[in-house]
């Protein structure tokens, strides 16, 4: 569980390459995720092409972790497998299966970011196009990946102010 806290954003990585075994490995942990009625509507994409991560660095302003990232992955909800269509349960399908990736990442020693693309129009746009998403896939967001430059310390983020009992307001555990 310590891997839990030891997960940082990373946004600059060193040019040690991340192999294809590491990315498996990290996209079977994303598929081990809990998912609304098990649908398992993910779908990743493996992103090798520079290209790529200019062209999404081009809407995404903030995106500068894609000028280092070795490697990067493109989380996706096919929503023809969703068991309960319409509801927009792939969101949280596809986030808790992005949250296992980032800790897989860190497990194996690698510096991960969770860089958003739902719901923001532009960046779904963005990957529909240079991904060529069929109709129906819907990006969530992309995994950058790589080797950290410098470590960064655990966190620890437990507000008691935001816990409460039963009730909201109702203190719990001070
Ligand atoms: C849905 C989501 C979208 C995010 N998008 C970005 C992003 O586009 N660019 C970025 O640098 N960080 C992004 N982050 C990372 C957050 O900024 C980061 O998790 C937060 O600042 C806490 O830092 P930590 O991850 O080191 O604990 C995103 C995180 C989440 C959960």
């Amino acid at each position: 569980m310590e891997t839990i806290f030891k997960r940082r954003s990373v946004r600059k990585y060193t040019d040690t390459a991340v192999s294809d075994e590491q990315l498996k490995q990290i996209i079977k942990a994303g598929m081990a995720a809990p998912s609304a009625k098990n649908s398992q509507e993910w779908i990743f994409i493996v992103l090798r092409d520079p290209a790529i991560y200019q062209t999404f660095s081009e809407v995404h302003v903030n995106a500068f972790a894609m000028k280092t990232a070795q490697a990067a992955i493109l989380v996706c909800a096919d929503l023809s497998k969703e068991k309960d269509p319409g509801q927009g349960w792939w969101i949280q399908d596809c986030a808790a299966a992005m949250e296992n990736m980032l800790l897989e990442a860190t497990d194996l020693g690698l510096g991960s970011l969770w860089l958003g693309v739902h719901p923001k129009e532009d960046r779904i746009a963005c990957m529909k196009d240079v991904c060529s998403l069929p109709e129906g896939v819907e990006p969530l967001g992309i995994m950058a990946l790589g080797e950290p430059t410098k470590s960064r310390e655990a966190i620890d983020r437990y507000l008691e102010d935001q816990v409460f009992l039963n009730t909201y307001g109702n203190t719990w555990g001070k």
